[in-house]
């Protein structure tokens, strides 16, 4: 291999392991610069507000300085270092160890041996956290969607739906250590718009945990259906389709795990009948609007000097539409946690409802009515549909 070549082969290593996570330490030393004080380079992998950067600690004999760069940055660093102000680069991952050596004339060599280190340094400033999702420049879905660039990293404008893809997973891997969906899982995304989370899922499903499922993505727009199919077609994911239908009109077949993220006021509630009735193992839904009970919620007690505020009734409906809903999936039988998700563009809601089949719970219906009398309610709308 040419010199070129070579240090190309060693930089690229060093960008694996920090992509991948693996990377431990870097050391530059045998130095061939003017500043004879300067003897050693040694770069670690640091956090700083967020940002995963490179720090340098360039030791001199009577001190050390350190300097911190993002990544791509300090990689342009060590290459421009590599074979001329540095003659030896040690790059230590829990993969294996890399050595680039440079002999007087400028010609490296390059040699491997066994990792030293088991695992990767915390970050000093934060621990690094590994990432479910990775944005890597072959994958097609996360260019196509605008979230990375063609350079594999993550565009400033995508950065808020990564993170929201990246929870996203964490939450349904949580999920799914709990329950034994079949390997060949059918899944079913109600209301799943542009599509970003659906391929994510069946990404993550299919490429990490090595599953063999069926995703179908039921939404209302035909252009984002066609969007979708076309994309899946390109990334190659054989079994993710999108149909353009209302979810009311959908009558699945099977259903292991139902989806509904975002899906408009009672397309909620329409996902989740479908998902009971189709006795899906998991339910994930997270809420958007609430228009149903606050129409009709008017409140006799003590409560309704406070309700009087626009606001706070309207965050009293959602809190009771949300807590209707998980008392009405116990009933049927899911154990359900309600928590925090991250809202997207369309909503300011943030709240998630996850329900695993287990054993009905007897006393929620009875929970449901005194909630319902209490505030006035004649019927959620859910409850209606089972
Ligand atoms: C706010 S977007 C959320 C998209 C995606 N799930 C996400 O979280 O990024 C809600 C989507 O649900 C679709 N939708 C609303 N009601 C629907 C219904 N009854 N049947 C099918 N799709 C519906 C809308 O067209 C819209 O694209």
């Amino acid at each position: 291999m040419e010199t070129k070549e070579l240090r190309s082969k060693f930089l690229d290593k060093l960008q694996n392991s920090l992509k991948t996570g693996t990377f431990v330490k870097l050391t530059l030393s045998k130095p061939e610069h003017k500043n004879k004080e300067l003897k050693n380079i040694y770069a670690r992998l640091v956090e700083i507000k967020g940002e995963s950067m490179l720090s340098f600690t360039l030791r001199h004999t009577t001190k050390d300085v350190t300097k911190n760069h993002p990544i791509a940055e300090a990689i342009a660093i060590i290459g421009s270092w590599l074979g001329s102000d540095f003659l030896n680069g040690d790059l230590y991952t829990t993969e294996e160890d890399i050595f680039i050596q440079y002999n007087k004339k400028r010609q490296p060599r390059i040699f491997t041996k066994p990792p030293s280190h088991q695992a990767s340094q915390p970050t000093a400033h934060n621990k690094q956290k590994k990432r479910l999702v990775e944005a890597d420049k072959n994958n097609v879905y996360l260019r196509e969607m605008g979230i990375i660039g063609a350079d594999g990293q993550v565009l400033p404008t995508g950065q808020k739906k990564f993170r929201q893809i990246n929870k996203y997973i964490e939450i349904i891997d949580a999920q799914l250590q709990q329950s034994s969906l079949p390997a060949d899982a059918h899944i079913v995304d109600m209301g799943s718009g542009k599509g970003y989370l659906t391929f994510a899922l069946y990404d993550y499903l299919k490429n990490n945990l090595g599953m063999t499922p069926t995703i179908v993505g039921i939404e209302l727009r035909q252009n984002l259906v066609d969007f979708c199919n076309a994309l899946a077609s390109k990334a190659g994911f054989e079994k993710l389709h999108f149909i353009a239908q209302d979810i009311q009109e959908y009558q699945p077949k099977r259903i292991d795990m139902l989806i509904a993220l975002h899906a408009c006021d009672t397309a909620t509630d329409l996902a989740i009948a479908k998902g009971i009735q189709a006795h899906a193992q998991v339910i994930v839904v997270a809420p958007c609007c609430h228009k149903q009970i606050r129409k009709q919620m008017h409140c006799e007690s003590d409560l309704q000097s406070i309700l009087k505020h626009g606001i706070l009734e309207e965050r009293q409906a959602e809190l009771i539409t949300d807590g209707i809903r998980s008392l009405l999936m116990e009933a049927q039988g899911y154990k359900t946690k309600v928590f925090e998700f991250i809202s997207t563009e369309h909503t300011s809601k943030n709240l998630m409802i996850t329900g695993t089949k287990g054993k009905p719970n007897a006393e929620a219906l009875a929970k449901v009515e005194a909630i319902k009398k209490q505030f006035g309610i004649e019927s959620h709308y859910l409850e209606q549909l089972l």
